[in-house]
């Protein structure tokens, strides 16, 4: 590595930092402005359909989407089908991970008379704004964005597609075809809404308008998400379903207690919450305290010197009691599969409308209607 390389590095490492913290900071003003004027906003929020939903998703996007809904906001839910092609070969079975991603969005609450839950495979007019979006950034940007480096980097040395390279773009498309205007993220997404924004101010600068009053596309905020973003799976680390540390929402009330019981702790019987110095055991009381809407801290409390086997005890019943309903729901929605259809077809006639629509300005800002 040459030394320039290294500053750049730096540079990098700084500028996102400071982004993060903006982000923050903006996130805090956009939460107090969600309650006084949600109809001032259009949130777009999504999943890769590439398996089932676990506790991760449910504490740490499902529960905001739904509180978000809730306020009164107009929430887009995005099943990226296109997207599970970025750094793999096939699409796996796509139609019943796409089925089992809409069974626990009803399940948690997504209304699909407030919400509209699209694939974006099935709405040309998103597809078809990756043409004048790829004109408005340069390779070398692409090739800088840290989150397609790090995507890149869990592909084991695979050749990078152009797909990969370009998947950022239409990420922008997901969010600007909508024109939404608020995108819950976690961090790591963040260099992906700049992107989104670089966009829609260049499309701004570059084809000009359809209503000279105002630019075709809005510059998106993100919404960084905090709750269950940071749960670990049951062996403190990284939840990854090749570890089969996962819990997933379908799971039985059985199988989540055998999960637990298998769960990593340590040997020392009193528990505390010490995230750094205990991450296992931490993070099954983060997770219980999520479920009873408690601190971590208090539970620890409660068990002091119990040690592990009363930790998982309440866990397992906590954690099961919080996901009854939902699994309840789940079943009675995944055995029929004929609605789940009905709701995506819905969802993706919607969205087709607000597509051509945006389409039609894409074309007049253009000079391209004929
Ligand atoms: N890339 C996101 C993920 O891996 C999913 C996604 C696709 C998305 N398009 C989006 C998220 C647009 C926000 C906005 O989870």
């Amino acid at each position: 590595m040459t030394v320039g390389d290294e500053m750049d590095e730096e540079g990098t490492g700084a500028e996102l930092s400071a982004t993060l913290e903006r982000s923050m900071a903006r996130s805090r003003q956009i939460e107090a402005a969600l309650d006084r004027d949600a109809a001032r906003f259009r949130v777009l929020t999504g999943d890769r359909p590439t398996g089932n939903l676990h506790i991760g998703h449910y504490f740490g996007s499902l529960l905001n989407r739904v509180r978000i809904q809730d306020l009164g906001v107009d929430t887009m839910v995005l099943i990226a089908d296109y997207q599970v092609i970025t750094d793999r070969d096939g699409v796996g079975p796509i139609k019943q991970r796409v089925y089992s991603l809409v069974a626990d969005y009803l399940a948690a609450g997504i209304d699909p008379e407030r919400s509209t839950i699209f694939t974006h495979s099935a709405v040309p007019g998103l597809n078809q704004l990756m043409l004048p979006f790829l004109s408005l950034v340069t390779e070398a940007e692409l090739r800088r964005n840290p989150t397609v480096k790090a995507e890149l980097e869990e592909t084991d040395g695979r050749p990078m597609s152009g797909l990969m390279l370009t998947y950022p773009v239409h990420q922008a498309a997901d969010i600007l075809f909508c024109k939404a205007n608020l995108v819950p993220v976690g961090k790591d997404q963040l260099p992906h809404i700049e992107l989104c924004r670089v966009i829609a101010r260049r499309f701004d600068e570059r084809y000009g308008r359809a209503d000279p009053d105002r630019p075709v596309f809005p510059e998106a905020d993100a919404l960084l998400s905090t709750g269950g973003s940071m749960i670990l799976g049951t062996d403190g680390t990284k939840m990854s379903k090749s570890k089969g540390n996962v819990i997933e929402l379908g799971m039985t009330a059985d199988e989540t207690a055998k999960a637990i019981k298998k769960a990593v702790t340590d040997s020392d019987r009193h528990i505390s919450f010490d995230p750094v110095g205990r991450p296992a055991v931490s993070n099954l009381l983060t997770i219980a305290g999520l479920c009873l809407d408690q601190s971590p801290q208090a539970i620890a409390d409660q068990i002091g010197d119990g040690g592990s086997g009363a930790l998982k005890k309440l866990l397992t019943e906590a954690l099961n009691e919080r996901l009854r309903t939902h699994r309840e729901r789940r079943a009675a929605l995944v055995a029929d599969p004929g609605y789940l259809a009905e709701v995506v077809a819905q969802g993706n006639r919607r969205a087709n409308q607000i597509a051509d629509a945006t389409l039609g300005e894409v074309r007049a800002a253009m000079r391209m209607v004929y």
